[in-house]
């Protein structure tokens, strides 16, 4: 069976992006899948996080991830420092990394802004640390949304050139997953800004912890533009939207592509549904099947984080697992590697 392994930061604001980008894929694939979910709190202090508020997070991701429907009987939900193969092999892979390789990570330049001396060094190392994440467990699968291809790639570059450094073929060339019609949700602001749990502006996403009322307010007031829905005319052959219709109407690409989501619909026939109509008749629809799909999930993550034995024990029996899966890599590691 194949490993697959995903993370998701308890940094707040849990958004549609990680449920449609991740989180739903994740649900998909523990069927047929052996599957390892993580709370990447050691990812989340790259940046600073107040030490209460980061607690909750965590519980948080770990109620959104059984909210959404990953099976703890199925599937193996950990907090990550509380694994410490994690941190180990990411020195080991800082080590096989090259600072070149580091150089090129967009979303660092992204994160780090203007201010890029003042970033701490676990930003600058974060994808080494995903490599890290995804290797200990030799996973040969990751969903994850758009935004973490640059560093899936990296993770099979550090795979690599530690079989060749060491004339091993023990660490496998991950492949990542990114599927369905979400793989980058846009802000409902900015079709051209990617979803975001930092964006200052709460009308930029919804939360999976927003209301039914907060939901459609923020459907209400999400941006468009002046013209009726496209016709099928804005697809190509492979009923993908054509770059213009990306370029000039991003924020009707960015709905169309979240109704399909959420409905589960091929593009093709949501935008033959919509074509011609007004904003506000999808407006309408697309309410309905937000709150449809969001509130059971946000009504379930509620009780859940009220029941926080429940999440705990779920998180200790994830990490005796994910330890015993992880201990043998890393030994195995350390003795290629050379360690006494
Ligand atoms: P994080 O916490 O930023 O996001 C969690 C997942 O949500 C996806 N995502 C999106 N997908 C579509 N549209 C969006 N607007 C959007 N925003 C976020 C992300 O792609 C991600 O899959 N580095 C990772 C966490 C991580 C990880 C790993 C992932 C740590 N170690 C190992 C895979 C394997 C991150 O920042 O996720």
């Amino acid at each position: 069976m194949k490993r697959v392994f995903s993370g998701v930061q308890p940094t707040g604001n849990l958004h549609l992006g990680n449920y449609l980008g991740a989180i739903k894929n994740f649900v998909s694939l523990q069927n047929d899948h052996e599957c390892i979910y993580c709370v990447v709190d050691m990812h989340a202090i790259t940046v600073r996080q107040d030490p209460k508020i980061l607690k909750n997070n965590i519980l948080e991701v770990a109620a959104a991830f059984v909210a959404s429907g990953i099976n703890p009987e199925k599937s193996i939900i950990f907090v990550q420092s509380q694994v410490s193969a994690h941190a180990e092999l990411a020195w080991i892979f800082n080590c096989v990394a090259r600072l070149g390789w580091l150089n090129r990570m967009t979303q660092f330049k992204e994160k780090a802004g203007k201010n890029r001396e003042n970033a701490s060094a676990g930003l600058y190392t974060y994808p080494v640390l995903m490599a890290a994440d995804i290797l200990a467990y030799h996973a040969s699968h990751v969903p994850v949304g758009d935004d973490q291809r640059q560093h899936l790639e990296l993770a099979r570059d550090i795979a690599q050139k530690f079989n060749n450094d060491f004339k091993v073929d023990f660490f496998p060339i991950t492949e990542p997953v990114i599927m369905g019609n979400a793989t980058r949700v846009m802000s409902l602001r900015d079709g051209k800004n990617k979803m975001s749990k930092s964006d200052i502006s709460d009308y930029s996403r919804l939360n999976l912890t927003d209301s039914a009322d907060e939901i459609s307010k923020k459907i209400r007031k999400a941006k468009t533009d002046p013209l009726p829905l496209p016709d099928l005319s804005c697809l190509d052959d492979e009923e993908k939207f054509k770059d213009d219709i990306i370029a000039n109407r991003p924020e009707a690409v960015n709905l169309l592509n979240i109704y399909a989501a959420l409905a589960n619909e091929n593009i093709k026939k949501v935008v033959s549904i919509f074509a011609e109509k007004q904003f506000s008749f999808f407006k309408n629809e697309l309410n309905d099947i937000s709150v449809e799909v969001l509130s059971p999930i946000t009504a379930e993550m509620r009780k859940l984080i009220d029941d926080k034995a429940y999440l705990e024990d779920i998180l200790n029996k994830g990490r005796e697992n994910a330890h015993g899966m992880a201990s043998p890599i890393l030994k195995r590691t350390k003795e290629i590697v050379g360690f006494y």
